[in-house]
């Protein structure tokens, strides 16, 4: 660690920093944290991103899939670049997901700061049912996969006291939850209960341990769930020129939640904040007027 409390900025010469501030500089948002990254299927997944940002200032993490995306994913791959152990666990499998917790504090040495749940899945989607007429088996499954399974991940790092003080659990969210975005389907209602379960919970474990729980609303994003919905490219372009912004990269949701995980965001919890270019604020366009 630098003993002295400057910094060479180029543009405005020396600064003065704390030295808190410049050990972080140094050694990375996420030195000596570890963590669980849910959710990484291929390079375009949101959490694939994240995981090489986590890794890039400084975590150590354990990467989970289910067992069927770890054959046709290539998670392995991520798992060689981010020096991660992958461990195959099915969300919606209460024993997996214990064996989980018990697995990563082996391999990580300890108890973990961060979990990054960015689980969705919708066979009424897949199998291209609209809402009016939707197969119920299929729809407790995207509820079971899609939401109940951060319910789930939660109380098993409760019951075996897995998290440390102030760790942070963040879960990826639309703003379907809110309001209709008709080809989006029975995923808006698990959208919905998953941010419902981040304020529940999100309670409960603040009281508990100081664990903070909150979801992010995304900008539509190219990956392969994005474009399983129904008229995804469509409604990507249509985002984009809503958003004063533009619409947000995996990329740069993968930088908020690495803020989300740090030690700079501790008193937010049970929130779901919207990360998405300003269309959550958007009444009307200028873009569209005239079109
Ligand atoms: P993705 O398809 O790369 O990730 C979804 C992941 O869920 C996959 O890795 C898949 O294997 C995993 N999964 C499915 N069933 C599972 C189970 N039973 N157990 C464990 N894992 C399971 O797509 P993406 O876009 O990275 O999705 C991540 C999260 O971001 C999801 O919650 C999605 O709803 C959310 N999101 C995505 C947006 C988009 O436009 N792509 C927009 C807003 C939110």
């Amino acid at each position: 660690m630098l003993k002295c409390p400057v910094l060479l900025n180029s543009k405005t010469g020396f600064v003065l920093l704390p030295h808190t501030t410049i050990a972080i500089y140094i050694m990375g948002l996420l030195q000596g944290k570890k963590g669980i990254i849910f959710g990484a299927l291929n390079e375009q997944s949101i959490a694939w991103r994240v995981a090489l940002k986590a890794k890039e200032q400084g975590a150590t993490f354990t990467l989970t899939n289910a067992p069927v995306a770890l054959r046709f994913g290539s998670i392995q791959q991520l798992g060689e670049q981010c020096d991660a152990t992958v461990i195959p666990a099915d969300a919606t499998k209460e024993a997996d997901l214990k064996a989980l917790f018990e697995q990563s504090q082996t391999v990580l040495g300890g108890k973990i700061d961060f979990v990054l749940h960015s689980i969705g899945m919708s066979p009424n989607v897949r199998k291209k049912r609209p809402y009016t007429k939707l197969n119920y088996k299929f729809y407790s499954q995207t509820i079971d996969v899609s939401a109940m399974s951060l319910h789930k991940v939660l109380q098993a790092a409760y019951q075996q006291d897995a998290l440390n003080e102030w760790a942070s659990v963040v879960a990826l969210s639309y703003i379907a939850a809110q309001r209709t975005f008709p080809g989006y389907n029975d995923m808006a209602d698990a959208k919905a209960m998953l941010e419902s379960i981040a304020r529940s919970f999100g309670y409960h474990y603040g009281i508990k341990n100081k664990v903070r729980i909150n979801t992010v609303s995304q900008s539509p994003t190219l990956t392969t769930a994005g474009s399983g919905i129904k008229g995804f490219d469509d409604f990507f372009n249509y985002a984009e020129k809503m958003s004063p912004l533009g619409n947000a990269s995996a990329d740069s949701c993968a930088d908020f939640c690495i803020t989300l995980f740090s030690d700079f965001t501790r008193m937010l919890t049970m929130q779901n904040l919207y990360h998405d270019g300003g269309f959550s604020s958007m009444g009307m366009s200028p873009a569209f007027v005239g079109q």
